[in-house]
């Protein structure tokens, strides 16, 4: 069985290696048209969304990142020419599962775009430390949300095999 949706969901990769070509404005839009169509838990729709386009900034959070993960991660953005982050209201129960439905709807979309994502948790370290009152100022994260996760677009220079799928994990009750 196929259709555009299932070949988008079949075709996505995270990819980790970007162009340095920016997106157009249209793009942009369009990605966050899907981010805020996603459904969300009492349509409470307890997110808030980022576009980052500096790669400065961007520079500071992957340094402060991998110092906090004690790791030297060479780019945790992969040199992405946009980098939406998705911030959430801690006080909301579902606010963390409805960013990561609001992210998938995003990387499906720049998948349909024919563009390339690659979904990221690992700036949260940059948020929970001495620096990250001021990232989420800059970020313009809302008053009291919190990092929820990061989503990497542009167009990818490196692709990969779809991810083994793990055995066992489904089953019927009939
Ligand atoms: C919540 C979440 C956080 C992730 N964080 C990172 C990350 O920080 N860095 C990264 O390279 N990939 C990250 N990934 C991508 C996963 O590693 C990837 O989805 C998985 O290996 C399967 O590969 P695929 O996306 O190509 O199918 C994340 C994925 C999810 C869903």
């Amino acid at each position: 069985m196929s259709n555009p949706v299932l070949e988008a969901i079949a075709q996505r990769r995270s990819n980790r290696g970007y162009e340095a070509r920016p997106l157009s404005t249209a793009q942009i839009d369009a990605l966050l048209k899907a981010a805020v169509e996603s459904p969300s838990a009492n349509n409470a729709q307890p997110w808030h969304f980022t576009v980052v386009r500096d790669a400065a900034l961007l520079a500071e959070i992957n340094a402060e990142a991998s110092q906090r993960l004690g790791r030297n991660l060479a780019d945790i953005f992969f040199g992405a020419p946009v980098v939406i982050f998705i911030s959430a209201d801690p006080s909301s129960r579902w606010g963390r599962l409805d960013s990561g439905v609001a992210v998938e709807n995003i990387a499906l979309a720049a998948q349909g775009l024919g563009l390339g994502s690659v979904i990221l948790g690992l700036p949260d370290a940059a948020f929970t430390g001495p620096k990250g009152p001021d990232f989420a100022r800059r970020l313009k994260f809302p008053e009291g949300h919190r990092f929820a996760v990061a989503i990497a677009v542009g167009y990818p220079t490196v692709t990969k095999e779809a991810h083994p799928v793990a055995e066992g994990r489904i089953d019927f009750v009939e």
